[in-house]
């Protein structure tokens, strides 16, 4: 393995490393998952249909599910100042005009643009766009960049896009981009060896499902872990975006069909979304030219995929099945030093492993978190009481209505153990990129 080295900044282009390439295979015992002898609770994962566990589709309506790649939105690839970044189906959406082609929605743009283009809710939408906003976007014009900064805003004003959120947004552990640190602080480029990955899990039957992508998910968590001395999992961005992110590959770039309502995922439809072509094992990675497929029916506008009933409702499903895959902490400078923070201690044994995925407790875990990490990003930010105005009415619409244990305080005077809790490197000076 080739020696790594902390940047402060990001390498432009968009390239991958010889170590994030570097091939690791991880056997089925050590997820650990025996294909002949499920457990009960992969037999429950694996019994989901391609629209989750609690948003199930049942209905079929081709008309109305049919997802227009034609007028206004027929495909173009982005501009060299059209921001495009760590996300296939943001950057799709942008390619097909579904999000602005710009690559710097407003929250209204984006909750409108991916109600039409996949079957996102309201609330869902809302709170990944305000968070983006809020966390690493422009909260003067209310927008947020898919890729890098954008151009020509006032740097008080200017985040730095989803591009470079590492720890804040992005996390490690992702389906086709290497961890930051080992990849010169870029998470936002895709390695082919890290897509082929994801891609082998269903290519004996051509069809992908929640259950084989918790699999992927808890094998590259062990890659990051042996290949990542800075890997680090804090609650949001790997704990729980960079998981949900596998789930959204099954839930919302299925097709759906009269037959098959609950939509099916192939190969080909799996690869034109993430801009990959060739034929396994030798594919490439076009960068900025994700599409939505011709002839492709979203999920149905009456069970859209939710934040809680969705989000929540599937990843409590693959923790429980592969209990490998929920981390909370991360390598002390190390490979394979994974330590995990003690929840019951960090909670003041509010929360504990046995409890954490009963009921609410995990989205009441992961709201009071936001809760209390909110004073910091905000207060850091001088347009702090914008920035707060903006995100917690979306915060509230999501988390308002379920019941949550009190929590007073958490204990985070551990995390410095991880030296990747720090680790957020910037853009390099001739951003933004697309890709
Ligand atoms: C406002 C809405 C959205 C926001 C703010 C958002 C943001 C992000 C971010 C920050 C990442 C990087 C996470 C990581 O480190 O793995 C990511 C990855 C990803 N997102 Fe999105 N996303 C949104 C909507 C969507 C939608 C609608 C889809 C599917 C159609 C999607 C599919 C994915 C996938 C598959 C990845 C992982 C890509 C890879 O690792 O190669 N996202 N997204």
């Amino acid at each position: 393995m080739n020696s790594l080295v902390e940047r402060s900044d990001g390498i432009p282009g968009c390239e991958v490393s010889a170590t994030c390439n570097t091939k690791i295979n991880i056997p089925n015992s050590q997820i650990p998952y025996d294909p002949n002898n499920p457990t009960a609770a992969q037999k429950a994962s694996a019994a989901r249909d391609n629209c989750g566990a609690i948003n199930s589709c049942s209905v079929f309506n081709a008309k109305e599910q049919l997802v227009s790649v034609t007028g206004a939105h027929a495909y173009q690839s982005p501009a060299t100042n059209q921001l495009r970044g760590p996300c296939p189906g943001l950057n799709a959406a942008a390619n097909h005009g579904y999000l602005p082609r710009s690559g710097a929605p407003t929250i209204l743009q984006t909750i409108n643009g991916l109600g039409a283009a996949y079957g996102m809710s309201l609330d869902l939408a809302g709170i990944l766009a305000a968070y983006a906003v809020a966390i690493d976007g422009d909260p003067v014009t209310g927008t947020w960049s898919i890729g890098g900064p954008q151009a020509g805003l006032p740097i008080i004003e200017n985040g730095q896009g989803i591009s470079w959120s590492h720890n804040k947004y992005e996390g490690d552990t992702s389906i086709g981009r290497c961890d930051a640190y080992i990849n010169n602080g870029d998470a936002h480029s895709l390695s082919t060896t890290r897509y082929a990955y994801a891609y082998e899990v269903g290519m004996a039957d051509d069809s992908y499902t929640f259950d084989k992508f918790a699999q992927a998910f808890t094998a590259n968590t062990f890659r990051s872990i042996q290949q990542n001395p800075y890997y680090f999992a804090p609650l949001f961005s790997t704990t729980l975006v960079a998981p949900a992110a596998y789930n959204f590959v099954i839930a919302f770039m299925s097709n759906h069909t009269a037959q098959q309502p609950g939509g099916y995922l192939n190969g080909a439809i799996f690869k034109e979304f993430f801009a990959i072509t060739g034929d396994y094992p030798n594919f490439s990675w076009q960068p900025g030219q994700e599409r939505i497929p011709n002839n492709w029916y979203r999920r149905p506008s009456s069970q859209q995929y939710q934040a809680v009933g969705g989000v929540f409702g599937d990843l409590i499903p693959n923790f429980l099945a592969y209990p490998n895959s929920f981390r909370f902490g991360g390598n002390t400078g190390k490979v394979n030093t994974y330590t995990g923070i003690d929840l019951a201690n960090y909670t003041n044994g509010v929360y504990n492993a046995d409890n954490l995925f009963q009921g609410n407790n995990f989205a009441c875990f992961v709201y009071q978190n936001i809760q209390q990490g909110q004073p910091d990003s905000v207060n850091a930010n001088p347009l702090a009481s914008t920035v707060a105005g903006i995100f917690t009415p979306y915060l509230n619409k999501v988390f308002g209505g379920i019941t949550c244990p009190q929590l007073q305080s958490l204990n985070d005077n551990n995390l410095g153990v991880y030296p990747g809790h720090k680790y957020s490197p910037n853009p390099p000076a001739n951003a933004p990129e697309n890709c």
